[in-house]
């Protein structure tokens, strides 16, 4: 019984976007493959925590670190904590916009559904802090909508960016094109493009020569 109701406190504790849970399975294939030789992740935008604790969980070669805005770090943390790993790492706060650049102390790094919601001088500073933070050969994986030939993939998505717009003029859906140029001017040339489901890409960037 008390085992029981600690239980339900626990999950009453965790945030849960039915999102996160539905894109986790796809988003975890890939990075299986990409981070296959990878030890060290840093993950910007953590959210809810759910894909963290999903991933560090089926990726044990893997040390997790999250990372969000201080006001995400309660409910990152009581995923951190259920998962009960040694290799999932509580929150660092990092809000990209006001980071120092870390120097090469990463092997991999990853973002979900941040490009579009940060302004874009937030998501230049990522790519900044990504550049700085991965060692040579690392690899980045970046999974959320995107333009691509300056084009929408779809009406929802162009019908998603207009949303975006109304609620704050510095959201939006990235052209792929812009995001490959940030990436060149911070050492990250890009390897690959994923088609996921519900509309979505995982774009995937690595450090230095290819
Ligand atoms: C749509 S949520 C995505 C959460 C999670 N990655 C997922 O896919 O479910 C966007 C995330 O970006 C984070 N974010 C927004 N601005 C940020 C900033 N300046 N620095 C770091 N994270 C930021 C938010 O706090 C939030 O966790």
């Amino acid at each position: 019984m008390l085992l029981f109701s600690s239980a339900i406190r626990e999950m009453a504790n965790k945030p849960f976007a039915k999102s996160a849970e539905r894109n986790g399975g796809p988003i975890l294939e890939v990075l299986r493959d990409e981070f296959s030789g990878s030890s060290k992740v840093l993950e910007i935008g953590s959210g809810t925590g759910q894909h963290a604790a999903r991933f560090a969980a089926e990726l044990q070669h893997l040390q997790w670190q999250t990372s969000d805005l201080d006001e995400n770090h309660d409910g990152i943390n009581a995923w951190v904590s259920g998962a009960r790993l040694t290799n999932l790492l509580p929150p660092l706060s990092l809000d990209v916009l006001t980071a120092e650049l870390p120097t090469m102390l990463y092997d991999a790094a990853y973002s979900a559904n941040t490009a579009h919601i940060m302004s874009v001088d937030a998501v230049n500073k990522m790519f900044a802090i990504i550049g700085s933070s991965l060692m040579e050969g690392g690899a980045f994986c970046l999974y959320g909508p995107f333009r691509h030939g300056g084009q929408f993939n779809t009406p929802s998505n162009a019908a998603f960016h207009e949303a975006l717009r109304s609620r704050d003029s510095d959201m939006g859906i990235r052209h792929l094109e812009a995001l490959d140029e940030l990436g060149l001017d911070n050492g990250l040339s890009r390897v690959r493009l994923y088609a996921m489901p519900a509309n979505n890409y995982i774009a995937v960037w690595h450090k230095g020569k290819i």
